[in-house]
């Protein structure tokens, strides 16, 4: 009698044990999704190199939960050491934006900066391609676009709403000194999308900016560009800090300047 009241003891002391390990342990996964959750979030596309890798990395010492996307997230290693998600993504095709923005779930996302692009070299007038220049403008214009749309539902969840395109002084009609057709007018049409996009979402809260980066040492700028990544990067994310509500829809450069149209 007195060893069954014992072994009944010990039975109830393990189960007590085993039900406080369970939610203790419950409580520190909370804590640690809580504590994933106060991140916000940034999805930077194009982000395997580049001014796109130098981005997630600034983004990631700056505490943002980073999703990095490339075409071939398999080769992406830089993107992966620094810890961002690497997502599959090709902005030229729609159904690897629809499949992104399906496996990112839930996921709130406050900053999208859609970085990903082309420059294809051409002739002037008399060798350019003409029919070569959709490809530029599937890239350049069309993929911020299809990728912006895919990803509201995920943007109106965040707090910054805060849409970046990246794009360039060559696409300024202002400024333009000739050549480039195709990359000119790729970026000219991504800055209009992006006026009219802080139009229509300027009520929901969005801030919407398009972006030049400077002339800048990557594959696309080359080896005789003015800035390193790391200094362009510095001064889009000083720039993306100091924009107000009011600034949707504006078009500035690394260092803050405004540019024109
Ligand atoms: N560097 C400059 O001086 C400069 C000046 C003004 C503006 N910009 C703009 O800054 C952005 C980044 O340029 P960057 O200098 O970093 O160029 P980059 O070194 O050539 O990198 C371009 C990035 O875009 C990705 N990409 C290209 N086509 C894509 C597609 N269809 N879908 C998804 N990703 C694609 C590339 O991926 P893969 O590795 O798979 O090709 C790569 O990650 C571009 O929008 C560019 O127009 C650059």
């Amino acid at each position: 009698m007195r060893r069954d009241a014992a072994a009944l003891r010990l039975l109830t002391a393990l189960l007590v044990a085993v039900a406080c390990a369970t939610s203790c342990h419950g409580a520190e996964e909370k804590i640690a999704e809580q504590g994933d959750d106060a991140r916000p979030t940034v999805v930077i596309t194009g982000a395997n190199r580049g001014l796109g890798l130098e981005l997630a990395r600034q983004f990631g010492a700056k505490g943002y939960r980073v999703v990095g996307t490339a075409r071939k997230p398999e080769a992406a290693k830089e993107l992966r050491a620094l810890g961002a998600r690497v997502e599959q993504l090709d902005v030229a095709d729609s159904e690897s934006v629809r499949a992104l923005a399906a496996r990112l779930g839930e996921l709130s996302v406050d900053v999208l900066v859609n970085n990903a692009g082309i420059l294809v070299r051409e002739g002037g007038i008399e060798e350019i391609d003409v029919d070569s220049i959709a490809r530029s403008f599937e890239v350049n214009s069309l993929g911020p676009m299809r990728v912006t749309q895919a990803l509201l539902p995920h943007l109106r969840l965040g707090k910054k709403k805060l849409v970046v395109q990246i794009t360039s002084r060559m696409g300024s009609i202002a400024q333009n000194e000739g050549g480039y057709y195709a990359y000119r007018a790729s970026k000219a049409a991504l800055n209009m999308l992006n006026r009219s996009l802080a139009a229509e979402l300027g009520g929901e809260g969005f801030t919407c900016v398009v972006l030049h980066p400077g002339w800048v040492r990557t594959d696309m700028g080359g080896p005789n560009a003015r800035l390193s990544p790391e200094e362009s990067v510095s001064g889009i994310i000083r720039v993306m800090d100091g924009l107000t509500r009011e600034d949707s829809g504006r078009f500035f450069d690394h260092s803050g300047e405004e540019l024109p149209w």
